[in-house]
């Protein structure tokens, strides 16, 4: 049987066999060129067919070896590695090493990734400068996209995207700073001092102690600091979302990785992105005990609300992220106190995975249901939630890049359109324009 597809034209009765392209295995991906439905034309000034998706929702739009997503079953494998052995096994800095390497580090090339990273974890003194430079009451996301932005002009070496040496040099800068730069945008928003990177902790004990660190000794909680590990390490990568996109799409006219980052970051930044789990906190919040949960899941099922921290684009099961997360709420919730809000969700997620409404729409807990229980617990105010999402997020994003920058098929990110507008219009002189409205133009 060929790996082909016979098209037939029924406006001209010609026939066409376009080539059927696969990913590893057939089940990881079966697609078929568009570009070859050009060829199908009606007559040969005709432009030929293009396909007509947007928002992307049947198209791939690369290969990958990043990030596999099995959303019937429940799966999430980052470079072949199932997320549950990750997650248990490894920490962020090894799974950030696998995500932009490809593969596990050995123990010498962890130790080596690890000191490069924790040492370019300090920013110039003027970037600082330029985060004073903020209302007091700046969104910390406004103000994280602003400044990795900036840090492009800090480095104008950046450009040079296609020398490897300095490609990875930026990678660890990236990975390195924006940690720094998160909780310096917390601590400006509260009017804090600024506190400087401890090389002597670890990746999330580093931050937390940026975050948290007043005048005396900050050790962070091990159970804490493991905790933000593995979110961290649930948040690293998920193949080709919206910030996903805009980092291979604004990357593709090569600019330097900071301003495309910052691209990246401004795409997690909207509501149906990176800012779900605040809603899952206002919806648990506005609910506040288990009694209130039925009456709550009335209101979804007539249609009036959605469940926040349910369903999902891909997965038609249990997040696999959602899964690990919720044992995780319940070990931060031991160490920060008991939370009532953890009993509405749990109590939530039973009644919704029993209920017809939610199983025949394949309606499962998402990452978000339990991530903003666990950010709350540790002290994150509802604003940082998405630059929670942006520090692990920053890794997979810079994968994404690199792959892209290396993949021969790609070239600038260019879509078609269907042009919907007027035909040729007379220009009509603005003394003659006598109505608004366009009453005036004269349509081809
Ligand atoms: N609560 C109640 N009903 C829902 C929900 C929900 N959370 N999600 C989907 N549905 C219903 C929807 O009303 C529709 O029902 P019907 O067929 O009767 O009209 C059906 O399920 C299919 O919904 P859809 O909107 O076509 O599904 P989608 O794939 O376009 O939407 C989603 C995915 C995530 C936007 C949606 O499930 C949603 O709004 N969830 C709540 C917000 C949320 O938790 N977002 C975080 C997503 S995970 C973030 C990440 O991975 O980056």
């Amino acid at each position: 049987m060929p790996d082909t597809l016979t098209v037939i034209d029924n406006r001209t009765g010609k026939e066409y066999e376009i080539p059927i392209m696969y990913g590893t295995y057939p089940r990881y991906g079966a697609a078929i060129p568009t570009t070859d439905f050009r060829q199908i034309k009606v007559s040969e000034d005709d432009f030929g067919l293009l396909g007509y998706d947007p928002a992307f929702t049947n198209t791939a739009s690369c290969r990958s070896s990043i990030t596999h997503i099995d959303g019937e079953k429940g799966i999430l494998r980052y470079r072949g590695y199932p997320i549950e052995d990750l997650a248990v096994k490894s920490s962020f800095l090894e799974v950030a090493f696998l995500i932009v390497h490809g593969m596990l580090p050995t123990r010498a090339e962890l130790e080596e990734w690890s000191h490069d990273i924790t040492h370019h974890a300090i920013v110039h003194e003027n970037i600082k400068k330029f985060m004073d430079g903020f209302r007091y009451d700046a969104h910390p996301m406004g103000i994280l996209i602003s400044t990795v932005a900036a840090l492009s002009t800090f480095y104008p070496e950046a450009k040079q995207i296609r020398d490897m040496a300095i490609r990875n040099e930026q990678i660890h800068r990236l990975i390195a700073k924006i940690p720094t730069i998160a909780a310096f945008a917390y601590r400006h928003s509260q009017g804090f001092p600024y506190t400087y990177p401890d090389n002597g902790l670890g990746y999330c004990g580093n931050f937390l102690s940026m975050m948290y660190k007043m005048t005396e000794q900050y050790s962070p909680d091990p159970v804490l600091e493991k905790a933000l590990d593995v979110v961290f390490i649930l948040h690293v990568d998920h193949e080709q979302n919206c910030s996903a996109n805009a980092m291979r799409s604004v990357g593709s006219s090569l600019p330097d990785p900071y301003v495309s980052v910052a691209a990246a970051a401004a795409g997690l930044y909207g509501p149906l992105h990176g800012g779900a789990n605040e809603q899952v906190l206002h919806m648990l919040q506005e609910i506040g005990h288990i009694s209130r949960v039925p009456s709550h899941i009335k209101k979804v099922k007539q249609g009036d609300i959605r469940l926040m921290g349910f369903g999902h684009r891909v997965y038609k099961n249990y997040d696999p992220r959602a899964r690990i997360l919720k044992e995780m709420t319940h070990r931060v919730l031991g160490v920060t106190g008991k939370n009532t809000l953890l009993d509405v969700a749990v109590e939530l997620e039973r009644i919704a995975l029993e209920d017809d409404y939610f199983v025949n729409r394949k309606l499962y807990p998402n990452v978000d249901f339990y991530s903003g229980l666990i950010y709350q617990a540790m002290g994150f105010p509802l604003e940082m939630f998405p630059v929670l999402f942006a520090i692990p997020r920053t890794v997979g994003w810079l994968a994404q890049w690199a792959e892209m920058l290396d993949d021969p098929d790609q070239k600038i990110a260019r879509p078609r359109q269907i042009y919907t507008g007027d035909d040729v219009c007379e220009y009509v002189p603005i003394e003659d324009r006598l109505q608004a409205g366009g009453t005036n133009v004269i349509r081809g």
